[in-house]
């Protein structure tokens, strides 16, 4: 449980090059292909490190990592902080970055959580036809093939343009393929070069995330899923006849760039339509070519695919990351499935908490807060929050003790149920300051409480004589209300690299989740996850299904089908909270809204944009036109169509510094009924003046493009972003973009 903390400061430690433990690997990031000959390329990598390594080919050679030559140019190799320095002074070099480690987006590897089954998206009215024309990229841990979620059952052959792989590996049992997992890579050197471990060279998925992911999007039915009895029924992936490629890039400890960028060039080449990745660097990300993630996502939209991935689970503003506006990037939100235990004090008082334990307690226990069972050299200040030694085993044993665990907490409320046993403790309150609604699978009696019952409890504890409480096993409840709302964890905007583009994208479920497990991990079949790595492949599910009945969609046609038919309403009609508190969820906490499978098939119109979009959109935001030339590769010139990044053609929009008026382009393609009128609603952001114009968009055919403006003005005055949107409004489909404004301060650049 340490280890995630472990990674989060690894990861902020190599991202500065120049601290003396630098990575041992970089990336020498040199574009667009040039040549599609591998050995020519090697040649010329190997020529290039001769160069830093004072003429020695032999050097050279042995330092070099990785080529990548399918989808991009560049390549990996161990060099000195000298050596990466100078090679950025090369010709044909765009950057050199060093081989940064990323982390899964899940919270707390090991706090685990449950989702019912119901949420598999039973959609009325919905094609699913041709899923099995579409073929998946997961980037991950890898999978286990045994799983029944990953059967090829009735699935009729590969298609015949698949040109992808399958390593068998050398774990045993060996690594197959079948007609549902088509394809299996694994990529170690860029793990190994700086973890200095030896791991089982394998596809197989032996931590669980790998293959929860794969069958959250696409895994077959199962009718009896279940974790331990909860959230039991029958649960299958969003588009359960896709085909799944795996690319197992990350292990124990996380993933590294140098393996991830193999994976984007392999898939690329392999004839992957989607890619996702429910992994993501740290917050605050850098900028797009010095990012691993950035850089292969443009280079596998330029082929065509989309790339989804999960903004990340930091929880706070401005935190969001996968900020490219190539990516699709999503949000994690709560259902209307809880996992809840009884907490009985001996008064008659009932509590519930959160809770996947399915501990029973034989008679209630005496109920005391931890502070008041320090041992050691703790105070009892710090024993309250149970980290490991502080509680006194002669006092704790045979009660149930009162937690906290606060925002900044290093330990997983996981390794608190841990220390508390160990304590001699019979049970466990957990009072979670973050109100992050995490259930876990604690090792004994326990139960989450937010702050508002936790002092509640702890105070009847201060009042009452030897009080006796009760922790019932955890129960499933559905029908809990607000559902949909945001999980506390997820990562929310304003993008912090490029305000104009609004990040994230989309919210979908991403708390509670039962999905395939590895029996390699604890030997289960099946395991409840949460985080934004959840609700990843939820919208890869659903993008499997669009892409399968409209196989010409360009990526960013299906994403922008995502966006504008998502909802920001929950299921009682009321705007959706963005935390267990209650506040109102914003475009920051939501992106879109809340994915709608019900309107993705029929969008009506869509907002596309091309490689040549994503180029302009880099011209706008300063790069030059030698950088661009040195990242695309061809002979594109900054055409300054695109004069500012609020201007790409996105299917949201954002004006991040409003001074006087301002208006935005936008282009919108007619996906619907040939003959079609759409009128424009808006719904102005508070103090702003909206006007779009034209307000009538006549469409006489299918593919028809038209052009509209949206001029923005302040009419009142406004401190910080304000929110509204814009709807596109005919008989049948309602295509809405979120409006997010924020007036220049006068200040300049405060805020
Ligand atoms: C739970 O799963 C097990 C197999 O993993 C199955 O035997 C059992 O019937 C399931 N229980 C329910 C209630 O579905
Ligand atoms: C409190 O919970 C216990 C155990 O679940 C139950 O027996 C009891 O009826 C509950 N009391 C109230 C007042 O709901
Ligand atoms: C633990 O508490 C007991 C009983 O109060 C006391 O005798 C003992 O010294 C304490 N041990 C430590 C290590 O503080
Ligand atoms: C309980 O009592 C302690 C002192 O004995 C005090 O510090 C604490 O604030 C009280 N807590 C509540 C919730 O009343
Ligand atoms: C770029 O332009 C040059 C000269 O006009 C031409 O020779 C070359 O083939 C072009 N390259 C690409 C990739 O289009
Ligand atoms: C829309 O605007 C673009 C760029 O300004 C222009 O090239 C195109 O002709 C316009 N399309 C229509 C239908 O007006
Ligand atoms: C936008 O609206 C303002 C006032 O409503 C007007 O003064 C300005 O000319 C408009 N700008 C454009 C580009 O249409």
């Amino acid at each position: 449980m340490a280890t995630l903390q472990y990674l989060l400061l690894l990861v902020i430690a190599t991202n500065v090059i120049t601290i003396c433990f630098a990575s041992q690997v970089y990336i020498v990031y040199m574009g667009s292909k040039t040549s599609d000959n591998p050995d020519e390329i090697l040649r010329q990598n190997h020529q290039m490190l001769t160069a830093v390594h004072k003429g020695s080919l032999e050097k050279a050679e042995e330092s070099h990592v990785y080529s990548y030559s399918n989808g991009f140019r560049g390549f990996a190799a161990k060099l000195t902080e000298e050596q990466a320095l100078a090679m950025t002074k090369m010709p044909g070099v765009v950057s050199v970055f060093p081989n940064l480690k990323r982390g899964l987006h899940t919270t707390h590897s090991w706090d685990f959580m449950g989702l019912s089954s119901d949420e598999s998206m039973e959609i009325p009215g919905f094609s699913t036809k041709n899923q099995e024309n579409v073929i998946i990229g997961f980037i991950d841990t890898g999978i286990w093939p045994e799983s029944p979620s990953f059967s090829d059952n009735q699935m009729p052959p590969v298609p015949p343009r698949w040109k992808g792989r399958c390593q068998t590996g050398e774990a045993l049992p060996a690594f197959s393929c079948n007609r549902k997992i088509i394809g299996a890579r694994y990529y170690l050197s860029g793990y190994a070069a700086e973890e200095k471990a030896t791991k089982i060279k394998s596809p197989r998925d032996t931590s669980g995330h790998g293959s929860h992911t794969a069958s959250t999007a696409a895994g077959r039915y199962i009718k009896d899923m279940n974790f331990s009895g909860l959230a039991a029924g029958g649960a299958r992936g969003g588009a359960p006849m896709a085909r799944i490629a795996v690319y197992k890039t990350c292990w124990d400890s996380g993933c590294y760039d140098a393996d991830i960028l193999a994976a984007f060039d392999d898939a690329i080449k392999d004839g992957v339509d989607i890619l996702s990745l429910s992994l993501g660097p740290e917050s605050p990300q850098g900028d797009y070519f010095d990012d691993a993630i950035s850089v292969g996502s443009f280079h596998a939209v330029s082929h065509n695919i989309l790339v989804v991935s999960s903004v990340g689970n930091d929880g706070s503003r401005g935190s969001a990351t996968n900020l490219a506006p190539w990516m699709l990037t999503v949000a994690a939100s709560a259902m209307d499935r809880e996992f809840i235990s009884e907490i009985s004090l001996g008064d008659g008082t009932n509590f519930t908490g959160e809770s996947l334990s399915q501990f029973k307690m034989k008679q209630p226990a005496r109920i005391v807060s931890a502070a008041d069972v320090n041992g050691g050299y703790f105070t009892p200040y710090q024993s309250s929050y149970c980290i490991d030694s502080s509680l006194n085993a002669t006092k704790a044993r045979g009660k149930i003790l009162v937690c906290r665990h606060a925002e900044s907490s290093t330990d997983s409320k996981l390794a608190k149920s841990t220390v508390v046993q160990k304590a001699g403790a019979v049970g466990m309150v957990i009072i979670d300051e973050a109100e992050k609604d995490v259930a876990v699978q604690f090792v004994l009696p326990a139960a989450t409480v937010g702050v508002k019952i936790g002092d509640r409890i702890l105070s009847y504890i201060n009042h009452t004589r030897r009080l006796r409480a009760l922790i019932s096993p955890a129960k499933t409840v559905l029908g809990s209300q607000p559902a949909p709302r945001v999980t506390g964890f997820s990562s929310r905007g304003p993008n912090a690299l490029t305000p104009e583009i609004l990040k994230p994208d989309i919210t979908a479920p991403g708390l509670n989740i039962l999905a395939a497990w590895s029996p390699a991990n604890k030997k289960m079949n099946f395991n409840i996850l949460s985080g934004t790595s959840m609700a990843c492949p939820h919208v890869t599910g659903l993008v499997a299904l669009i892409k399968a009945v409209y196989p010409s969609w360009s990526p960013s046609a299906i994403k922008s089908a995502v966006m504008t038919s998502a909802t920001v309403l929950d299921r009682k009609g009321n705007p959706i909270t963005a935390d267990p508190g209650g506040r109102l969820a914003s475009s920051f906490d939501l992106g879109a809204g809340f994915l709608n499978p019900t309107g993705v098939m029929n969008p009506g119109l869509v907002y596309d944009a091309r490689p040549a979009d994503y180029k302009s959109f880099l011209c706008s935001i300063g790069y030059d036109q030698k950088k661009l030339h040195l990242v695309t590769g061809d002979n594109s010139t900054c055409d300054h169509s695109i004069n500012t990044a609020s201007n790409l053609n996105y299917p949201s929009i954002t004006v991040p510094n409003l001074k006087g008026s301002y208006s935005v382009t936008r282009t919108v393609t007619n996906v619907g009924n040939h003959r079609s009128i759409y009128r424009a609603i808006v719904s102005p952001p508070p103090g702003i003046n909206v006007n779009v114009t034209p307000k009538v968009l006549i469409f006489n055919r299918y593919g028809q493009k038209m052009n509209f403006t949206v001029n923005f003005s302040a009419s009142a005055a406004s401190k910080g972003y304000v929110f509204g949107s814009l709807t596109w409004k005919n008989g049948i489909s309602h295509v809405t973009s979120p409006l997010v404004v924020r007036v220049a301060s006068h200040s300049s650049g405060m805020l």
